[in-house]
């Protein structure tokens, strides 16, 4: 029998990893974004959010994982409507994939509902609709790896070529949650059109390092990689205390930090849980002493699983 209600949770992401600009990213365990949706009996969808934080679109019109929910509901046609609360975690404009965890949440509870779910892979273009929404960008570096698991690396966008990295678990990674708030969009209107060949060199000599010392668990070779010479330099500037913070990181013991996302969050390599808390606390004081404000940290292997059912009921 087909489940009548679900629970659904998609975790954060750390896109790009520095130099892999809208092609690779990695999930995380925490924090997330839980969806829970039923079957209902009228057509269509009843949309609500749950939230702590400001600035959550509440209106299905607005928020992303109703569009994805709605695109959805559309495509297939059921015989049923949906009623889904968003329990919105994490914030908005973090560059933890915020967007990406609504959306992803979303379609894979949809799905679980469909009389015919398609296979967890095949939502990706769903959750990317709500990337768009988000950001007036399809890019699948949060939301593939938020929905897979794991690192992705997305080889191509048209036709879409998701690579999953066979990876070793030996890298600890630490982000650093500052609180304040970067638009995606503006973070990505900022960027150059163009870069030149030098440039272009170094970066995929950084992707190429990465998406091997990823498969190989050389903590290493992925510090080192993530150097990132087309995003960072002008994205930092958005980010108060960015140079101080990167430095107490690797100070601390970090052997690679830059941005998470589209930030502020920042993040930081690491060879050991030890180490990566050490490193975790050292970029929070960094944020409070330099830029006089507040962080998160969290600290985490890569997630394997990505989005999960956490239950579903049939009656
Ligand atoms: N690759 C994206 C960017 C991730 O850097 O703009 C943010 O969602």
């Amino acid at each position: 029998m087909r489940p009548r209600k679900v629970k659904v949770f998609a975790p954060a992401t750390i896109a790009n990893l520095g130099s892999g600009f809208d092609v690779l990213g990695i999930a995380i365990h925490q924090p997330g974004d839980i969806v829970i949706a039923e079957r209902q009996p009228a057509a269509g969808l009843s949309f609500a959010v749950r939230t702590k934080h400001l600035d959550v679109p509440a209106d299905a019109q607005s928020n992303v994982a109703a569009h994805v929910a709605m695109l959805m509901l559309d495509e297939f046609r059921p015989p049923f409507g949906v009623r889904m609360t968003l329990d919105k975690r994490m914030p908005i404009g973090s560059g933890l994939g915020s967007s990406a965890a609504s959306s992803v949440a979303s379609a894979v509870a949809v799905n679980a509902l469909l009389p015919r779910p398609l296979e967890k892979k095949d939502l990706l273009r769903f959750a990317m609709e709500g990337e768009r929404k988000a950001s007036g960008s399809a890019h699948a570096d949060n939301a593939a790896p938020c929905l897979l698991g794991g690192a992705c690396l997305i080889r191509r966008y048209d036709p879409l070529d998701v690579i999953s990295i066979p990876i070793k678990q030996s890298i600890v990674w630490v982000v650093a949650h500052p609180h304040t708030f970067i638009r995606t969009e503006d973070a990505r209107n900022m960027l150059p059109k163009a870069i030149t060949l030098q440039t272009a060199i170094r970066q995929w000599g950084n992707i190429s390092g990465l998406t091997v010392g990823l498969a190989a668990g050389d903590v290493a070779l992925v510090g080192t990689c993530v150097e990132d010479a087309v995003a960072e330099p002008v994205r930092a500037n958005l980010i108060p205390g960015f140079a101080e913070v990167k430095e107490a990181a690797l100070g601390a013991g970090a052997l690679g930090c830059s941005i998470s996302g589209s930030g502020p969050s920042m993040f930081a390599v690491t060879s050991s849980i030890r180490t990566a808390h050490v490193v975790a606390k050292a970029m929070q004081k960094s944020f409070g002493r330099a830029a006089g404000i507040g962080c998160d940290t969290y600290v985490s292997r890569i997630n394997r699983t990505g989005a999960t059912i956490l239950w579903t009921k049939s009656k």
